[in-house]
């Protein structure tokens, strides 16, 4: 078997509050109640990274994510301790870079510029349409004016380095209302656009009253127009929901959909760690470790450590893990990353390899791998074929949302939010 070799690491920090549950929305996230517990909930992330830091030695940081919920209630005085915190006990790199999510309608003025100067080097403002019946459908606490000075403010601020997330496929939505949506959007000098299909999850309102949607066709065209004209603005689609200017991909997801590494603190929070089966395997690459917190808060506040799970990956499990990332993304993979981050050999996907690119659905030479658009249009089935296991065990094993989906979860981040295993 080839060698595992430890990949680049980053770190996730999840927080569960937002002002009001969307219901759309299936992310471990709650309405807040009463106050912030803020100091509890930083007191408890400390204990979270301090109990899982001997799993990753002492290798540098080049990431890092504060995703929700909705981060941007904590205070910049709370993320400047959080960010402290990590920085005290992890070595970070000095280019880092630092992402948090925020919702527009939790920005008053120069809230941005105390975030920047916590520490904070990048924003995914979730914006998700500029329309206001949509915004109301969508149980937003925003409008679009709002959307608009938090871009403002972003730039203000000297954080021209931001996200906008988008959804497309909306209730009574049609092709202009998505294209005027993206064109709002690019109105505000985003560096960086995620635009993902509504989708209905289990769990949510929406499930249980579904409201009417496009059909698959209008939403096809939807995704291509709007694709045209992000591409025409200088907006390059790198992977599936996700489109940037030139050098302002996000380096954070970047790193999962390598198939990096990760630590994953907060509540619900996921982590992957090569050779973290034992404290004194780390850095030994002897395997590959999944962790996952308690999705409910209060059980987390009172005890982080015991509330953390950890499970090795089965070794024939790696294979689709590694495909599930690497082949969201339009450039796919360099083949030798498969055997580095897998220790599995090529052969064992090879034939599968070879069926798909007679179907016309991957593209590989000698050296890269990448799904062809027709490919990543059926990236689901794509993907179902280096699943040695059947549909059944998929679903059991809490992948079902992923192939299920039509590729689309939130780019700034699903890995990392999965059900665990
Ligand atoms: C954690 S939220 C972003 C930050 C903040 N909570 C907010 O909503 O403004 C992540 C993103 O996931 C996307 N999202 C959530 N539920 C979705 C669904 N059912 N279908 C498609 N996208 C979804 C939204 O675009 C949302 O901005
Ligand atoms: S979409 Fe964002 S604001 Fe709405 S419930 Fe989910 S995490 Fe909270």
């Amino acid at each position: 078997m080839p060698a595992l070799i430890p990949p680049p690491l980053s770190l996730y920090i999840h927080f569960p509050w937002c002002v009001r549950k969307c219901p759309y929305c299936d992310f471990n996230s709650y309405t807040l109640h009463g106050e912030l517990v803020e100091a509890e909930y930083i007191a408890a992330l400390e204990r979270d990274l301090e109990a899982q830091l001997p799993f990753v030695g002492g290798r540098t940081v080049v990431s890092v994510f504060m995703g929700g919920g909705t981060p941007s209630l904590f205070s910049p005085t709370a993320v400047a301790r959080v960010l402290g915190m990590v920085r005290t006990r992890l070595n970070l790199a000095p280019d880092a870079e630092i992402t948090m999510e925020a919702n527009p309608g939790t920005i008053e003025r120069g809230r941005f510029a105390d975030y920047r100067a916590a520490g904070l080097t990048r924003v995914s403002l979730g914006a998700q349409s500029f329309d206001a019946a949509r915004l109301a459908v969508l149980g937003r606490i925003h409008s679009a004016d709002e959307t608009r000075r938090a871009a403002e403010e972003l730039h203000a601020a000297g954080l021209d380095n931001f996200n906008l997330d988008l959804m497309y496929a909306l209730p009574q939505q049609d092709v202009s209302g998505a294209l005027r949506d993206v064109e709002e959007a690019l109105a505000l000098e985003p560096a960086h656009l995620s635009h993902y299909q509504l989708t209905l999850e289990a769990g949510t309102v929406f499930a249980g009253q579904p409201p009417s949607l496009p059909d698959d066709d209008e939403a096809a065209e939807m995704l291509s127009v709007c694709r045209d004209r992000l591409a025409a603005s200088g907006f390059a689609q790198y992977e599936v929901s996700a489109y940037a200017r030139a050098g302002r991909q996000c380096r954070h997801n970047l790193n999962y959909w390598t198939f990096g590494d990760y630590l994953g603190i907060g509540a619900g929070a996921h982590g992957k760690i090569t050779g973290g089966s034992s404290a004194r395997a780390a850095g030994s690459a002897a395997d590959i470790v999944r962790t996952w917190q308690t999705r409910e808060p209060r059980r987390y506040l009172a005890d982080p450590v015991g509330a953390l799970s950890r499970k090795r990956i089965p070794a024939e499990e790696l294979p689709f893990e590694f495909m599930l990332n690497a082949l969201r993304l339009v450039d796919g993979f360099e083949i030798p990353a498969f055997a580095e981050r897998t220790g599995r050999e090529w052969i064992e996907v090879a034939s599968t390899v070879r069926s798909l690119r007679e179907r016309g659905l991957l593209d590989c030479d000698q050296s890269t791998c990448r799904p062809t658009p027709l490919g990543l249009k059926f990236l689901n089935d794509v993907l179902l074929s280096f699943l040695a296991k059947s549909p059944k065990t998929i679903g059991d094993s809490g992948l079902s949302t992923v192939v299920s989906q039509g590729a689309e979860r939130p780019a700034d981040g699903f890995i990392h939010r999965r059900e665990g295993p």
